[in-house]
C-alpha cells in the first residue's frame, strides 16, 4: 500500500520531465522556424540549395519582407496583392523563381524587381489586373515572364515601351490587349507583338504634326507682319528721306557723291 503513491509519483515525475523536454524541444524547433524563414509562409529546403517560401492563398494583401536572403523560389500566388511597391524583394539576390499569379495586382512599381536582374530565371504575372505595361518597373530584368490573362490597354504607351526592356523576347508574346487607343486600329483580342505592322502611335504623330502646323503658321504670320511693318516704317523713312535728298541744291548733292566715291576708292 505504501507502494503506490510512490510508484506514481515517479511514473508521474518521468511523464512530466518527458512533456517538459518534448515542450522545450518543440518551442526550440519554432523558434528556430520562426527565426529562419518568414512568419507567414512556409518555408522549405530547396533542391539545388537555398530556401523555397511558400505564401499562396493566405490572403495576403502587403508583400512579406522578412524571407531569408538565400531564398531561391517564392510563391505568392492566389493572394491580394494590389501593387508591387519598389525594392519589394530587393533582399533576395538569389531568387531564381517568383510566382505573384492570381492576385489583384493592377499596377507595379518603377523598380517592383530590382536587384533580381542577375538571378531571377521565371517570374509569373500572369491572371491579374495589370493594364498598363510599365517599362521601369521591369528595369535589368531578362527573366522569362509569364504575362498573359491581364486586362492589357494596348496604345502608343506600350508600343513605346516594349522595346526598352531585356524580358525574355517570348514573354511578350502573353501580351493580349483588351483595350486599345486608338480603337479603330482593331488589336483588340491580338497577342500585340504578333501584330508588327500596327502603329498605334499614328494618332499621337498626327496630333504632333497638327500642333507642329498651328506654330509654324503662328511664326510665318508674326514674321510676315513684322516685315510688313518694317517696310512701311522705312518707307516713310525713305520717303522723308527723299523729300530731305530733292530739297538739297542738286550740284552739292554730286559734288558730294564724287567725293565719297573717291575716298572709298
Ligand atoms: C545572409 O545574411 C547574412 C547576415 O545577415 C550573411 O552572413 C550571409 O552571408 C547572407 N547570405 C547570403 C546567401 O547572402
Ligand atoms: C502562364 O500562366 C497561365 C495561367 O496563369 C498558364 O496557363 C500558362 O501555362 C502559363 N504559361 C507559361 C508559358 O508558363
Amino acid at each position: 500500500m505504501m507502494f503506490l503513491p510512490a510508484d506514481l509519483l515517479l511514473r508521474h515525475s518521468v511523464v512530466m520531465c518527458l512533456l517538459l523536454h518534448s515542450l522545450v524541444l518543440m518551442t526550440f524547433c519554432f523558434h528556430h522556424a520562426a527565426t529562419s524563414c518568414s512568419k507567414s509562409c512556409y518555408c522549405t529546403e530547396s533542391d539545388g540549395g537555398g530556401k523555397t517560401v511558400r505564401c499562396s492563398n493566405l490572403q495576403l494583401t502587403e508583400i512579406p519582407q522578412d524571407f531569408p536572403n538565400d531564398t531561391r523560389h517564392v510563391f505568392l500566388d492566389f493572394n491580394l496583392f494590389t501593387t508591387v511597391p519598389a525594392n519589394a524583394f530587393a533582399g533576395l539576390p538569389h531568387l531564381v523563381e517568383l510566382d505573384l499569379s492570381h492576385n489583384e495586382l493592377s499596377q507595379l512599381e518603377p523598380g517592383a524587381f530590382r536587384g533580381l536582374g542577375s538571378s531571377l530565371q521565371f517570374l509569373d504575372l500572369s491572371s491579374n489586373k495589370l493594364v498598363n505595361f510599365n517599362s521601369e518597373a521591369f528595369e535589368g530584368l531578362r527573366a522569362r515572364a509569364n504575362l498573359t490573362n491581364n486586362p492589357w490597354h494596348c496604345d502608343c504607351n506600350m508600343q513605346i515601351a516594349l522595346p526598352r526592356v531585356d524580358l525574355e523576347p517570348a514573354s511578350l508574346a502573353g501580351i493580349v490587349c483588351q483595350t486599345s487607343d486608338p480603337e479603330e486600329i482593331r488589336v483588340k483580342g491580338l497577342a500585340f507583338l504578333l501584330a508588327p505592322d500596327i502603329d498605334l502611335c499614328v494618332v499621337m504623330k498626327r496630333t504632333t504634326d497638327v500642333v507642329m502646323l498651328v506654330v509654324m503658321f503662328g511664326w510665318f504670320t508674326m514674321v510676315i507682319s513684322y516685315l510688313v511693318y518694317y517696310v512701311r516704317a522705312n518707307q516713310e523713312d525713305a520717303r522723308r528721306h527723299l523729300e530731305y535728298l530733292k530739297s538739297l541744291p542738286s550740284k552739292q548733292g554730286k559734288s558730294e557723291e564724287s567725293s565719297t566715291i573717291s575716298t572709298v576708292v
